[in-house]
């Protein structure tokens, strides 16, 4: 993960900074015993369950579960890249990030990168020269007539592309560019006369910035009603369209402070959105809204509103969109705009108050999707309830927040003249026939939700405390590692987090459980790890707890070992391989003996765990 700053430099910086100092700037905290605490940042909660603790430099929710140490949650929560991450904390404590040197061939490529950028910043130069020449009066006067000040086109770099073949081709030539680099940000094509030609001819020019600031593409727009009336670059090693969100370089820190991120679909919507005062607003650029948008979204904010155009293909685009994004965990909500207008001509009318009206009216996911259901059956035969309540059910075993998801119930309940239990009922069945547990089956009896962690079995319950042990006492691994090592962890996330620590220490890194979490990629992973860092220290007497844990956790690893050469012995009886069948047999025996001997022990040693 930490890709070019030493390992040692991250270490050494984490031991620096004062997690608290950075979480206080997110979260209001306060102290409570050794701890503090305060509202969760990464779920709605009225009481608090998001603990920091200053002692381990790390950070974990009892509620949603979320944890890490300084840099997770500037990630997280900040919007930083690991990189920036790095780099805000070290400005912090007043320390230069080393930088360990790239490879011959990674360089090549970071300045080739840089070069296309700085290309790309010269053609935004020349557009933006030709929109304030004679050239571009008409294009001036387009923009004047879609109400567009000078301080909004300067803001976004509108520029115009010449009425001419091959005028920026020219010009970056003229600059030492090549022809090959010209082609390749896909500014201009080769012609049949081997001469370059513009891409970009006659429109208004829309630079593409990526969320660092840097000119990744371009959009242009006709002056009239002829097609194609927009035209943006195309796919180029720096522009991939389903990746990249309009306006973001402007947007973010709007997005962070508002929590909430206005999608819309089209440039004009993004850049009158910004003038009108609505700084969250981004937009897709007229793709289809891809995970990829989201996760770009999720660096800055977990609410998005879609504000996509009224006509059907905005309303599909709404639907798709709502459940790519909801499965990312992200809250969804969609709004209309009245009379098919799109949202331009809506903030031109009805300025930034309406529009913002319109923001705070917007139902949420399942809120629209009942009112989409009820258009299309009748809520008053059964018939039609079933069908609503059908459509509706997936989404709402989606809603992670048990409080949000009752809000949902009572509604749809009241709706469709329904009572909560049959709701409740429908979302079981639902359940036993997807899987997972999502909801707690008395849920609906529950009047808040209670911020708990899952309730564990003994087995993983022993699980927890030996790796809660080892990351103290890193001196009993060789022994767990005897014993059985990763094959006592059937918990996934325990076992992953046992490997990677045991590899670690064994190959000579003097590594401490809260620097752990820097080398754990897998978020669910590191959630557990923080859960563990922060449960109560090893008590004094773990000496018997970890033999009897250890002991148990090894009869029933080789109780599944049993059982699983048990069942290989049969398949050789069955196809009559004798010699295999036998071998099996006395592997077999010597488990069940080395099996029996560590009951015996555990009994001997005394009460079991639990
Ligand atoms: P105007 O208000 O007419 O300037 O456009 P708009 O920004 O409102 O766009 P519209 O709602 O018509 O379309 C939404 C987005 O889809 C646009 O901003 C473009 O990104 C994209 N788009 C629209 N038409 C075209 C087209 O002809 N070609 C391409 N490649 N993209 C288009
Ligand atoms: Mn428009």
């Amino acid at each position: 993960m930490p890709g070019q700053i030493p390992q040692d430099f991250i270490d050494d910086l984490r031991s620096r900074v004062d997690i608290v100092d950075v979480i206080k700037d997110y979260v209001p905290l306060k102290k409570q015993g050794q701890n503090y605490k305060g509202l969760c940042p990464f779920h709605s909660e009225k009481t608090p369950s998001f603990v920091v603790s200053p002692h381990k430099q790390i950070y974990h929710c009892f509620g949603c579960g979320k944890g890490g140490n300084v840099f997770t949650f500037l990630m997280d929560k900040g919007g930083f890249t690991f990189v920036d991450a790095v780099a805000h904390v070290a400005k912090l404590c007043g320390v230069a990030v080393p930088q360990e040197e790239l490879t011959p061939e990674k360089a090549k490529q970071k300045s080739l990168r840089e070069k296309y950028f700085h290309i790309n910043k010269l053609a935004v130069v020349f557009f933006q020269e030709r929109l304030d020449s004679r050239q571009g009066k008409a294009a001036g006067l387009y923009l004047a007539k879609r109400g567009l000040g000078k301080e909004i086109i300067a803001k976004f770099a509108l520029g115009y592309a010449p009425n001419a073949w091959d005028e920026l081709g020219r010009y970056l030539l003229s600059k030492e560019i090549t022809e090959e680099e010209i082609i390749t940000l896909g500014l201009a094509t080769k012609g049949q006369s081997g001469k370059l030609i513009d891409r970009f001819r006659n429109r208004v020019i829309f630079p593409i910035f990526d969320d660092r600031n840097r000119v990744i593409g371009f959009g242009g727009r006709v002056l009239d009603d002829s097609q194609p009336k927009y035209l943006n670059s195309p796919e180029t090693p720096l522009f991939n369209k389903g990746r990249q969100l309009y306006g973001l370089n402007l947007a973010k820190a709007a997005i962070r402070d508002e929590e909430k991120a206005i999608l819309m679909e089209g440039y004009m919507d993004v850049i009158a959105a910004h003038q009108h005062g609505i700084g969250q607003a981004v937009g897709t650029l007229g793709t289809a809204l891809t995970a990829e948008h989201g996760k770009l979204l999720m660096r800055y904010t977990y609410n998005v509103v879609l504000c996509f155009d009224a006509d059907a293909a905005g309303q599909e685009a709404s639907l798709r969109g709502m459940d790519i994004l909801r499965q990312l965990g992200l809250r969804v909500a969609v709004m209309t705009i009245p009379d098919g207008k799109d949202p331009d001509e809506f903030l031109r009318r009805n300025g930034q108050e309406g529009f913002s009206q319109l923001v705070k009216q917007a139902p949420s996911l399942v809120e629209y999707k009942l009112a989409k259901q009820m258009e299309k059956y009748n809520k008053n035969t059964v018939a039609g309830k079933v069908q609503i309540l059908q459509a509706l059910i997936p989404d709402l075993y989606q809603v992670q927040s048990p409080v949000e998801r009752h809000g949902f119930i009572e509604l749809i309940a009241q709706r469709l003249s329904l009572s909560e239990t049959v709701i409740y009922a429908e979302m079981r069945k639902f359940q036993t026939k997807t899987g997972p547990t999502r909801f707690s089956k008395h849920e609906h009896e529950e009047t808040a939700p209670v911020p708990s962690g899952p309730s564990l079995n003994a087995a993983v319950k022993g699980q927890r405390f030996l790796l809660k042990l080892l990351l103290e006492k890193p001196e009993m691994l060789p022994e767990v590692e005897e014993a059985g090592g990763k094959e006592l962890f059937t918990d996934q996330f325990y076992q992953e987090i046992y490997q990677i620590y045991y590899l670690l220490r064994r190959s000579g890194h003097n590594i401490k459980a809260e620097d752990l979490i820097t080398h754990i990629e897998k978020e669910e992973t590191r959630q557990k790890l923080t859960e563990i860092i922060l449960d109560d220290e090893v008590p004094a007497d773990w000496a018997r707890i970890y033999k009897d844990c250890l002991l148990t956790l090894q009869i029933d690893w080789l109780k599944q070992k049993i059982a699983e050469k048990n069942a290989l012995m049969i398949e050789y009886e069955k196809s009559g391989n004798v010699t295999k069948s036998l071998e099996i047999l006395a592997e077999l025996q010597k488990m069940i003996q080395k099996r029996q001997s560590l009951v015996s022990t555990l009994v001997k040693v005394g009460n079991s765990l639990e």
